[in-house]
């Protein structure tokens, strides 16, 4: 069983001297002003909480775009930060390198080409990509910025590279142009599209060639990494090796490996336990009148690819189908505000408002509500409060690249017991498909059988599926997914 103290043993044999620097877009603590103090949040991002583990265990440094209003007050004149901010001395802590920019830069790298192109380009959710060429123009500059940014803090070290997701495609070429000698990986944590969608990028061929500058690029399911393949068949010259699963372009070799990504089991599930998730557990069960209810928990970012209109039809057409359950099940389902610049988003705000307020006013009973929608920031503890305080979890996800909400509800349930419904869209569900109820969000009739059956499931076919979960997430834990790809890494170094 991998472990954090076995991480921190193989990290530190097999990177010897090498310093592990990650990067992504989001950064895993933002400081903020609020009522004139600083508040350091952590942002809702699965990605973000999967790798913060890592980069403690690893001591290592981590770059990211400096998005909270009070980071710069924080940071000190190399733009750095030490995090967490330590509450108690034994937590470890590292380095975390902020890299500014200005609203305009945001707009086009961020909003504009990353989640107005790439994120839709990838996820087949029906949303058309957009992309322009003003926004192109700062994707590059942006790219190119964070490369300066970490060759500034390795200076001349020895360093493993290790770059998140669809906001970076760029950087490894910036990176191995300046140093080649760097071993550099990079995770995209999105799905892969098949070539036919992916070709009517404008950029491909520049993306693609970007992401071939990485020593090693990493899908959630070899399912992408065969639609990685296929594409550059299709558009680019560069030779493909079926044995070694890479690609060789100007005779550079990428390996192209399927990791998929998962939690951290043993911390979530110690910390479900704890008395602060207790407590917040009795608090939320008086404030949304949960008990003699059968609860069921949506945790999703506001995004047009997670499925929650989908999941409040079918919770509406489970009520209509079996009145029997008005008045004795309630949906708390937590939506986070995302991306809300982007119209699509906005939209996509207004109408889940809108289909809550008609579920709620048609099937309103004595107080009673079917749906309690919340916004609110929670903070991790309660999160696992909720998590702990459901009898189900339904993610509903139209493509998802893996989805961490299903693994981490899955760690925080130590009484084994609890259901997860989970789509047949988001990764997770190769691996989960044993003991999760599978849906299909696009098919109504079906979900809300499904909702019926997690309601009258018995009390030991759910232990069943728990147990079978449990074991799951708890050996394959992102303490074995970070490993596999150090050691993949280190043996290319060889
Ligand atoms: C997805 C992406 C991550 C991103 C997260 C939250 O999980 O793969 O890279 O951090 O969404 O989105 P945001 O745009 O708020 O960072």
């Amino acid at each position: 069983m991998w472990t954090k103290e076995r991480l921190q043993k193989f990290a530190k044999e097999k990177l010897s001297d090498s310093l592990l620097v990650m990067v992504s877009n989001r950064e895993p603590y933002i400081h903020v002003f609020k009522e004139k103090q600083i508040k350091c949040l952590r942002p809702a991002s699965g990605l973000v909480t999967a790798l913060d583990p890592v980069v403690k265990a690893c001591s290592g440094i981590w770059v990211a775009h400096g998005s909270g209003n009070a980071d710069k007050a924080v940071a000190d004149e190399k733009s750095r930060v030490v995090v967490p901010p330590q509450t108690d001395k034994k937590t470890p802590t590292y380095t975390l390198k902020r890299v500014w920019m200005s609203k305009e830069e945001e707009e086009g790298y961020y909003y504009g080409f990353s989640n107005r192109g790439l994120w839709p380009l990838c996820h087949m959710a029906y949303t058309r990509p957009v992309f322009q060429h003003s926004d192109w123009l700062h994707y590059v500059s942006v790219n190119e910025r964070f490369a300066n940014a970490i060759l500034e803090e390795i200076e001349g070290e020895n360093a493993f590279i290790f770059i998140q997701d669809y906001h970076f495609a760029l950087l490894p070429k910036f990176l191995k142009e300046k140093r080649p000698d760097l071993i550099v990986a990079q995770f995209w944590h999105i799905p892969w599209p098949n070539p036919e969608a992916f070709r009517i990028c404008p950029y491909k061929k520049p993306i693609l060639e970007g992401l071939l500058a990485n020593d090693l690029l990493g899908f959630h399911l070899h399912y992408f990494c065969d639609n990685f393949l296929d594409t550059i068949d299709r558009e680019i010259e560069a030779r493909i090796d079926r044995e070694r699963f890479s690609v060789f372009k100007d005779e550079k070799e990428t390996l192209i490996r399927p990791y998929p990504i998962s939690v951290d089991f043993t911390d979530t599930s110690s910390l479900a336990l704890s008395k602060v998730v207790k407590k917040n557990s009795k608090k939320f069960k008086k404030e949304f009148d949960l008990d003699d209810k059968f609860v069921f928990f949506g945790l999703d970012r506001l995004d047009y690819t997670k499925g929650i209109k989908e999941k409040l039809l079918a919770l509406d057409r489970f009520l209509e189908k079996y009145p029997q359950y008005i008045g004795k099940v309630v949906l708390v389902q937590k939506g986070t505000l995302s991306r809300i610049h982007i119209q699509e988003y906005k939209s996509l705000n207004d109408e889940i408002n809108t289909l809550v307020e008609k579920l709620n006013w048609k099937y309103s009973n004595n107080g009673w509500v079917p749906v309690i929608f919340t916004r609110k920031d929670l903070s991790y503890e309660e999160i696992l409060a909720l998590y702990c305080s459901a009898n189900a979890c339904v993610v509903s996800s139209l493509h998802d690249g893996m989805n961490l909400v299903s693994k981490e509800f899955i760690a925080s349930r130590n009484n084994e017991d609890g259901i997860l419904i989970l789509s047949q869209f988001a990764g997770a569900s190769r691996e989960l498909e044993e003991g999760a109820i599978i849906i299909n969000p696009y098919d109504t009739e079906d979900f809300a059988e499904k909702i019926k059956k997690a309601v009258e499931m018995t009390k030991k076919e759910r232990r069943r599926r728990m147990k079978n979960l449990r074991q799951e997430v708890a050996e394959n834990n992102i303490y074995k997914w970070i490993s596999k790809i150090i050691s993949d890494l280190t043996s290319l170094e060889k």
